[in-house]
Parts: structure tokens; C-alpha cells; sequence
């Protein structure tokens, strides 16, 4: 191999390498780029004065340094600030709309890892710093050029500071922990302190071995003329970096919303861990005038996941018998404080998720919370048992009833109606909120009052009276005649209520009120066709209806005999009219309420909606009109004054 052979065999082997690290998407086979590789390697072996700086064997991490040398930012590295929830966004957007109402938006993930500053200089990587307290870092150059994802050359000779967060994949930190288990190292709690633990470093092989990745997010001081930062880093990633698994520009409250359900909810088939979604004003002067406040931008926000996760340990595995008979697993976890929540229970779904996931009593896991939803064990720390940990049999009897369990595989079930357990949680269920909203009526009462015997169906609840109810411990007279006068106050109920208090399998509130709306009480008399027909309503659904009615026909009408629900009037067909059966938005301030437009608009049978899409027929506007016409104009749909409204009425 000659030089100039050298200096192919160095460029070919950093496409290679791209095409593998940053694009996912390999152009050759290891055994082809390992060939070459050590070609390459006898060639600087035999001129070492020829080695070039951007050859992959200069990424190996030979340098082990004694300490690091702090670094200055070219310009300094912010922090952002983060919101949690909707209305804190707004309240962000607005600050940003006061100072440029023209501000659009580009919306990329939270990385959940370490920052990192780039300094480019003449197309090459001459500094990698670490954040560090922003204004100053530690130089860690020999660690960065380990990074496969990091491009030793760009082809950009104007100096430039690249930002971005190094993290580990998900798949990458097992493996890590793996390893250090087997050591008898501590293992990372998280992919975030092994990145940062694996960036700092001072053995740069350690660092080479981590298999870290760069992600750019931003430029610090640069000289680029492109006027959005979306396109900026368009070019940032075309340089040869990697690319977000998701990134967006948008305009709306709606849109930026749209992007972030999708990103949290795909986040779990993403490689990274995130932590949130980063919105930043797109346009760079716009930026630039908005400026700073001590700490963060006013031009970029963080919206964070709701999601914490800490590490606890199981206590016991639990049965729980649910109103249908399905036993689920529940781990009893020494109580742990989550973002403020003390948990003590987590789900294990079904028995197949143990298996899967082999969780042992006494094992050491990760708990996962997110939001509302209830607290899930999603890793166990094999490496920390002590070997006495016990594993959970699958149940073959009712843990509450004792009879025999039907074992389906995933579900395994109680099949006994009589159950306690089934009968407590169906009562529990016919009272709670999103069905017949019995203020009182919760878990321990319906256990107290199952448990003397005087309720042992729903049913029953109907027939207490103030002597029953006295005569059990605890129940005073005030107490007594107030649930007396709940259960009461739900006589007259809305009739989707009741559908949705019966625990119909597979349907719950929303098919419960097209069930109600389309045939009102005569639900139980339609037929299998008849109900898939509802908008929503699969065939599923409907057999899960039919059979209920068929089983439960006679239980069904003694509640609505009870009950005496509410059904909706069906709509009067409006007559032929403009705004007939079109989705209208309206804007701006008209000479009466938006509501009562709205309800004239509607009873002359328009859909009046919030919010403008595609699907809206006509945008009618008063004064100040604001950012819906504007969308309205934009898509193209037809826009109308309150005076062309009632021009067209009148006619
Ligand atoms: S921008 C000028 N974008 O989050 C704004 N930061 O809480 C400066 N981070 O120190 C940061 N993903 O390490 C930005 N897409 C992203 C990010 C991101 C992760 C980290 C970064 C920063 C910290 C701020």
C-alpha cells in the first residue's frame, strides 16, 4: 500500500463506518472492513508519521490521561427550562408569542444523557468539552474521538461548535451492567450515569469500549447563514451526524401536542432513553431577539415525559381477583418516593410477564411511574441477588374462593360468579365515578357491607335501609343517611351509565354512550348487526353485548326498573340549511357568545368544533380574529364574517 492508497483505504473505511453508526444502515461486512482496517493499520505501523487524524485507529482510545484540563466554551452551553403539562406549555407559548407572534416551532427529544460541545476548526475535530457549569468544561477530546458517532472530519472548514447529548442504548446498557455484574462492579442505575460515567473516563480504551453515540442538538458559535434552526440542523446532520428518531416543525399549540403524544408514546421503541421533548422557535433571529434569562433560553422550552423510575425492592407477590375472575399479580415493593407519589404496589399484568421478566420475591428492581398509570417493575437487577430470592408459582386455585382456576396461558381466571372477591369488585366498580358515581359507596365500605351480609349483590344496594345500616360498627347515623341519599340521588341517572356500571366486557364509557345515544334503553333488545352499525362499535364488542344481555336479561331490567335511567331525546332532523351536517369553527368576537352561536349552530344540526383541520367545512369569524383564520386561509377553507353567516341564514 502506497500513500495515496493509504488515504483511500482511510476515507473508504470512514464511509464504512457511517453507513454502520450513523445510518443504521451497513454498505459492507465486518470481514471486509476488518480486512481493510488492518491494512490500514500495518501501513501506520511502517510510517508513523503518515498517520492520518481522522483514520478509525485513531479512535481506539490508547490515551490514558491523569486528570482533565478544564476548557472555556467558545460561547456558553444553556440549560433549558422544563414544563410538565399543557397548560404550562401555553403559558411558555404565549411569553413566546408576545415577544414574535409569527414564531413557529421545531421539536426534536430530550435526550436523556450527557452534553457534549464539538469545536470544529479547518473541517476537523480539534476540542470535545463537557458542559460543565456551562461557561466552563473539562476537555475530553481523546474520549470523544472514541465516538464512532462523532465525525473525526466534516466537510465544513468555517469554525463551528456542535452540541449534542452522548447516551447509551438500551440494549447497549444491558450488556454494560451485564459485564459489570460479572466483575463484581457496581452496576450504572441508568443509561444516563453510564454515559456520563463512560465520557469521563480516564482510560480512553474504557470510553472506545462503551459503545457511546452522539446526538447534535444545537451549534454554539458559528458562522452559518441559514435563517431556521430546523434547516441548520438539517445541514448539522448532513455533515455526518446522527438524526433525531423523530423530529418535527410546527405552528399550533395542536401540532406541538400532536408530535409530543407520539414521541412519548413511541419512546419506548426508540434506541435512547428521552426524558421529554425539546421545542425550540424556529427562526434564528427571532431566537436572537428573545435572548436569555439567566439560566435558559426564552426561545426553547423542555416539555418532559411524566416518567420517573427508581430502583426498590420486591416484598411479596400478591393475587388480586378482578370483577371478571382475572387474577393479576401484584408486587409488594418496599415503599419507594417517586416524584413525590410513595409507591408501594406495582402491577405484573399476568403471569407470562413474571415469567418473562423472572421476577422473584426479595429481587431488586427497577419501578417505572408514569403519569397515572400504575407503577410497573420493568427490569430486574439479576446481578444483585444473594441467591435466596424465591420464585412465584403459577396459582392453580382462587386465592380468595378456593375453587379450581381456569389457566388460559396470559389470563388465568376464577371462574366461580360467586366469588367474593368478583362480586366485592363488580359492586365496587357499579359505584365508582365513571359509572354511577355513588358518593360513599368506596372500596372499604362495600367490603364492610358485603362482609355482614346485608349487600351481596348490586342489587342489594338498593334495598338498605337506615336500620340496616346501624346496625353495623362504624356506621353513625349521619354517615348512614348520607350514603342512604346517594344511592338515592343516582335514580334518574343517564342511561350510558348504567351501560357502562353492567362491566359489559370490552365496553366501557365511550361505547357505553353511543350504545345509549343510538338505542337508549332498548340496547338490550338489539340485535348483533344492529350495534356494529354505531360508529366505534366492532364486532367483538358487540357479541361481548349480545351475550351479556342473553345471560343477564332479567338483572338488566330490575336495575332499570330501580334505576328508571335517562334517556337522551333523540335529535329532531334538522331541516335543509347551509350549515347543515358541515364542522364549523368559530373565532373572534361576534356581537353574541361564541356558545350561543355555537348552539344555534348546532340545532340547525352543524358540528361546531375548536380546533381547525383539514376536515373543517367553514371557519366563521368576528373581531380579532387570530391564528384560526390564519390556519383557515392557510388550508384553504372557506372563511365567512358573522354578518355573511347571518346574510346566508336569512336567505
Ligand atoms: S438544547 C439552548 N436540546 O438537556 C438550549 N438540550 O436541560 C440548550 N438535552 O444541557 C439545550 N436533549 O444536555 C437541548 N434536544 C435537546 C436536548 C438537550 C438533551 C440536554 C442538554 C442540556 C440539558 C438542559
Amino acid at each position: 500500500m502506497n500513500y495515496e492508497e493509504y488515504k483511500k483505504a482511510v476515507e473508504e473505511l470512514n464511509r464504512y463506518a457511517y453507513h454502520y453508526y450513523v445510518e443504521d444502515n451497513p454498505i459492507t461486512t465486518d470481514e471486509v472492513y476488518d480486512k481493510l482496517y488492518h491494512e490500514v493499520l500495518e501501513y501506520e505501523e511502517n510510517n508513523p508519521y503518515q498517520v492520518l487524524d481522522n483514520s478509525p485507529t485513531q479512535r481506539v482510545g490508547d490515551v490514558v490521561s491523569e486528570g482533565f484540563h478544564k476548557a472555556v466554551h467558545k460561547s456558553r452551553m444553556w440549560s433549558l427550562e422544563d414544563v410538565f403539562n399543557e397548560e404550562d406549555l401555553k403559558k411558555w407559548l404565549a411569553r413566546v408569542f408576545k415577544l414574535d407572534d409569527r414564531a413557529a416551532f421545531y421539536c426534536e427529544p430530550k435526550y436523556d444523557g450527557a452534553s457534549l460541545n464539538l469545536y470544529y476548526e479547518g473541517g476537523k475535530l480539534v476540542q470535545a468539552i463537557t458542559r460543565g457549569d456551562g461557561v466552563t468544561g473539562e476537555d475530553i477530546t481523546q474520549n470523544a474521538r472514541t465516538i464512532k458517532t462523532i465525525p473525526l472530519r466534516i466537510d465544513y472548514m468555517e469554525p463551528i461548535e456542535i452540541r449534542g447529548e452522548v447516551v447509551i442504548f438500551k440494549s447497549e446498557f444491558e450488556k454494560i451492567n451485564e459485564e459489570r455484574a460479572k466483575n463484581g462492579e457496581n452496576i450504572f442505575a441508568n443509561p444516563r450515569n453510564a454515559a456520563a460515567g463512560s465520557l469521563r473516563q480516564l482510560d480512553s480504551s474504557i470510553t472506545a469500549n462503551r459503545n457511546l453515540v452522539f446526538l447534535p442538538y444545537g451549534v454554539g458559535q458559528n458562522t452559518l447563514d441559514i435563517p431556521l434552526l430546523s434547516k441548520k440542523m438539517e445541514f448539522i446532520y448532513s455533515l455526518g451526524f446522527k438524526t433525531p428518531p423523530h423530529r418535527a416543525t410546527c405552528k399550533w399549540l395542536l401540532d406541538i401536542e400532536k408530535v409530543y403524544e407520539q414521541m412519548k408514546n413511541d419512546r419506548d421503541s426508540y434506541e435512547m432513553m428521552l426524558d421529554g421533548m425539546v421545542v425550540k422557535v424556529d427562526q434564528v433571529e427571532s431566537q436572537e431577539s428573545m435572548g436569555y434569562t439567566v439560566k435558559y433560553p426564552r426561545w426553547a422550552v423542555a416539555y418532559k415525559f411524566p416518567a420517573v423510575e427508581k430502583i426498590t425492592t420486591v416484598k411479596d407477590i400478591i393475587l388480586q381477583v378482578g370483577r371478571s375472575g382475572v387474577i393479576t399479580p401484584v408486587a409488594v415493593v418496599e415503599p419507594t418516593n417517586i416524584d413525590g407519589v410513595v409507591v408501594e404496589r406495582a402491577t405484573l399484568h399476568n403471569f407470562d410477564e413474571i415469567q418473562r421478566k423472572d421476577i422473584r420475591i426479595k429481587d431488586k428492581v427497577i419501578i417505572l411511574r408514569s403519569g397515572d398509570v400504575i407503577p410497573k417493575i420493568i427490569k430486574v437487577l439479576e446481578h444483585e441477588r444473594a441467591g435466596d430470592e424465591a420464585e412465584v408459582m403459577r396459582p392453580t386455585e382462587c386465592p380468595v374462593c378456593g375453587s379450581e382456576l381456569l389457566d388460559e396461558g396470559a389470563l388465568i381466571k376464577c371462574q366461580n360468579l360467586t366469588c367474593k372477591a368478583r362480586v366485592v369488585n363488580s359492586i365496587i366498580y357499579f359505584a365508582s365515578k365513571q359509572c354511577l358515581n355513588i358518593d360513599g359507596l368506596g372500596d372499604k365500605i362495600v367490603k364492610a357491607l358485603f362482609d355482614s351480609g346485608v349487600v351481596k349483590s348490586v342489587e342489594d344496594i338498593f334495598s338498605l335501609t337506615l336500620d340496616k345500616l346501624l346496625a353495623l360498627e362504624g356506621f353513625k347515623e349521619k354517615k348512614s343517611q348520607n350514603l342512604l341519599d346517594a344511592i338515592e340521588n343516582v335514580k334518574g341517572c343517564d342511561c350510558w351509565r348504567l351501560i357502562n356500571a353492567l362491566g359489559i366486557e370490552h365496553i366501557g364509557e365511550v361505547a357505553s354512550k353511543s350504545l345509549c345515544e343510538n338505542f337508549g334503553l332498548n340496547f338490550i333488545d338489539a340485535s348483533k348487526e344492529q350495534i356494529i352499525s354505531i360508529d366505534g362499535i366492532g364486532e367483538e364488542m358487540a357479541e361481548s353485548v349480545v351475550e351479556f344481555v342473553r345471560v343477564n336479561k332479567e338483572h338488566i331490567l330490575r336495575l332499570i326498573e330501580i334505576l328508571d335511567p335517562k334517556v337522551p331525546e333523540p335529535k329532531a332532523e334538522a331541516k335543509e340549511n347551509p350549515f347543515k351536517a358541515k364542522t364549523i369553527v368559530l373565532t373572534g368576537s361576534m356581537s353574541q357568545s361564541r356558545t350561543e352561536i355555537k348552539e344555534m349552530l348546532e340545532s340547525l344540526g352543524a358540528k361546531v368544533s375548536g380546533s381547525v383541520s383539514k376536515k373543517t367545512d367553514m371557519v366563521i369569524y368576528g373581531d380579532d380574529a387570530g391564528s384560526k383564520y390564519d390556519k383557515a386561509v392557510e388550508l384553504g377553507v372557506q372563511t365567512l364574517t358573522e354578518d355573511e353567516m347571518r346574510g346566508m341564514l336569512d336567505e
